[in-house]
């Protein structure tokens, strides 16, 4: 990250957040810090955003996809939580979706997530520093539907790490971005994994973000002045049509991609290796995919 960009990240983020990208930069951790520390992230601790984002996002895809008339053509009915088996990819360290789904009646929860710390998950600071706030949210928005107490021992009990082995276990798989940190060693393994463990009539919803990551300035940063051979930072690299051929590649049917947001990219300064690629490819930035295991026509 070049001295600019890194003084405008500094000026413009929450101090707990630039406290811990920094811990994370001098400590050279090649994973995800998910200690205690995480309290004091704004972006980890807000509630708030979780439901609106999850809301927003099928909005999102809902209004690009079905038939205006037909409420079972929409995606939000598939996406239901209730009574159904979900799988989150690098749900971060407090869970991700998992209390919206619980909440809204989701009967198990299993995540995937390398960096995640049970002893924080479980701590008695997170549980009143972030489940009991959220609790509140999620009574605000969707009715009172259970006690907290409730809701809180059926997230310690009900959200557990994948078994893989269980073949045809999962109706809906969601991440949040996480394929673009997927390492390109990994990224094949993850989605047939995936792959097998999705029911015959489960869905998938990945919201993916191909931007730099702040790294060299906003948008794309600096990454297409760099070679797109060696994986960058943490991120893989892979353009939104290489996410979809992996995903289609691993079996799955993509049954809609959205591109949500775009940044303008500089052409001028486009490193070789991005030549090869469509434009509309290089200014993706977040990307909805969403899809099922069987093939629907
Ligand atoms: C940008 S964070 C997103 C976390 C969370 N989904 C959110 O929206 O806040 C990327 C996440 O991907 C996870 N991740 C990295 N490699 C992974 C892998 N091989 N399998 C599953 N998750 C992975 C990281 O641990 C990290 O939590």
């Amino acid at each position: 990250m070049d001295i600019r960009t890194l003084i405008n990240k500094l000026w413009n983020s929450p101090p707990s957040d630039v406290f811990m990208a920094m811990k994370k930069r001098l400590l050279r951790r090649d994973h995800w810090n998910y200690s205690i520390d995480i309290l004091r992230s704004k972006k980890h601790m807000n509630t708030v955003y979780l439901i609106d984002r999850w809301e927003r996002l099928l909005r999102i895809i809902d209004n690009q996809y079905g038939n205006e008339n037909n409420a079972e053509e929409k995606f939000k009915s598939k996406f239901s939580f209730r009574n159904k088996t979900i799988l989150e990819l690098g749900c971060g360290p407090v869970l991700g979706y998992a209390p919206l789904a619980i909440y809204n009646g989701a009967k198990e929860y299993y995540y995937h997530e390398p960096s995640l710390v049970r002893s924080v998950v479980e701590s008695n600071e997170v549980k009143e520093k972030y489940y009991r706030p959220l609790y509140n949210e999620l009574r605000s928005n969707y009715g009172e539907k259970m006690s907290f107490d409730i809701f809180y021992e059926k997230i310690i009990t009900l959200c557990i790490p994948t078994n893989f082995e269980r073949q045809d276990s999962i109706d809906l798989i969601i991440s949040n971005s996480v394929l673009e940190h997927i390492p390109r060693s990994l990224i094949n393994d993850i989605l047939s994994s995936l792959f097998f463990v999705l029911k015959v009539d489960g869905y998938f919803f990945h919201s993916v973000d191909f931007s730099s990551h702040g790294i060299g300035g906003k948008g794309f940063g600096s990454m297409y002045s760099s070679n797109r051979k060696k994986e960058w930072e943490d991120l893989n690299l892979f353009r939104m049509s290489e996410m979809v051929n992996l995903i289609e590649g691993n079996g799955f049917n993509i049954i809609q991609s959205t591109v949500y947001r775009t940044a303008n990219i500089e052409n001028e300064s486009l490193h070789e290796s991005w030549k090869g690629y469509l434009n509309d490819d290089l200014i993706a930035k977040t990307v909805l995919l969403v899809g099922s295991k069987k093939l629907i026509r």
